[in-house]
């Protein structure tokens, strides 16, 4: 799993950035091969796990993701300047900011409380790797700047997903940018957690799916153990 997600990070040729006299856009384009590709890789390759609905349509991909930048909770979005639904693609804003992995470890409270707040919503992000999640030190706020595998359905599976991809994406970012902190990723991945925990609505129904076998297959795929073991008991304890 963390191979397949880890080759994937350099695909971003469906997304072009362009510079209007100092003002910077965003050009998504869904129906560009390499984006259409990724989504049927990965929908095939995580399909026996059951754990979220990937889309692999250009059309529907616009469509989440329109619907998520207006009206996900929790994380701010960037603005759509414009969407094109004959040529499927959407113009948003370009947001300054970044995610490193410094930023992240000093602000990782709040991205647990961030996707607390979308799932109580009732929405699961699917694609909630760091990469697409940004800090902009000028609102000082963070933003999801991928929206196109968001559906409004969230269900446990879904959410302990997202949680696993944030991990796991946060892992291997910790890994290659700073291993010396490495020592430190269970005392930040609970920070994450509990923090989480501590305001999802569904923690009973999330304490259960932690128990399944489908669920600690996965856990056990995204996640190397002990972190996988840590994730699964963290949450299995946090509704007694
Ligand atoms: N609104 C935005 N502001 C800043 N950077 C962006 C924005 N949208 C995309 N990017 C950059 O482009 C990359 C790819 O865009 P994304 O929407 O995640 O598509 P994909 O994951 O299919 O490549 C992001 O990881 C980010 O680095
Ligand atoms: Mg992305």
């Amino acid at each position: 799993m963390k191979n397949l997600f880890e080759s994937l990070k350099g695909v971003h040729f469906q997304v072009k950035i362009i510079d209007l006299g100092g003002l910077r856009l965003v050009v998504k384009e869904y129906g560009r091969e390499p984006g259409v590709l990724k989504w049927a890789f990965i929908k095939a390759s995580t399909l026996p796990f059951q754990m979220y609905p990937f889309e692999t349509s250009p059309f529907n991909r616009l469509t989440r993701e329109v619907k998520a930048f207006k009206s996900l909770r929790g994380f701010m979005t960037p603005r759509v300047i414009l969407v094109d639904y004959r040529d499927i693609l959407l113009v948003r804003e370009f947001v300054d900011g970044s995610n490193d992995p410094q930023i992240l470890d000093q602000r990782i409270e709040e991205l647990g409380l961030a996707l607390s707040i979308v799932h109580n919503q009732g929405f699961s992000l699917g694609d909630s790797k760091v990469d697409n999640i940004i800090f902009s030190p000028e609102t000082e706020k963070w933003f999801i700047i991928d929206g196109e595998q968001v559906v409004e359905s969230a269900t446990p599976q879904t959410m302990i997903w997202d949680l696993l991809l944030f991990l796991s994406s946060y892992l291997l970012l910790t890994i290659e940018r700073s291993p010396r902190r490495l020592l430190d990723f269970r005392r930040r991945m609970l920070l994450f957690l509990n923090s989480y925990l501590g305001n999802i609505a569904a923690r009973k129904e999330l304490s259960n799916a932690a128990g399944t076998s489908q669920v600690k297959l996965v856990s056990s795929l995204m996640l190397p153990y002990p972190y996988s073991r840590v994730f699964l008991e963290t949450i299995r304890s946090s509704s007694s």
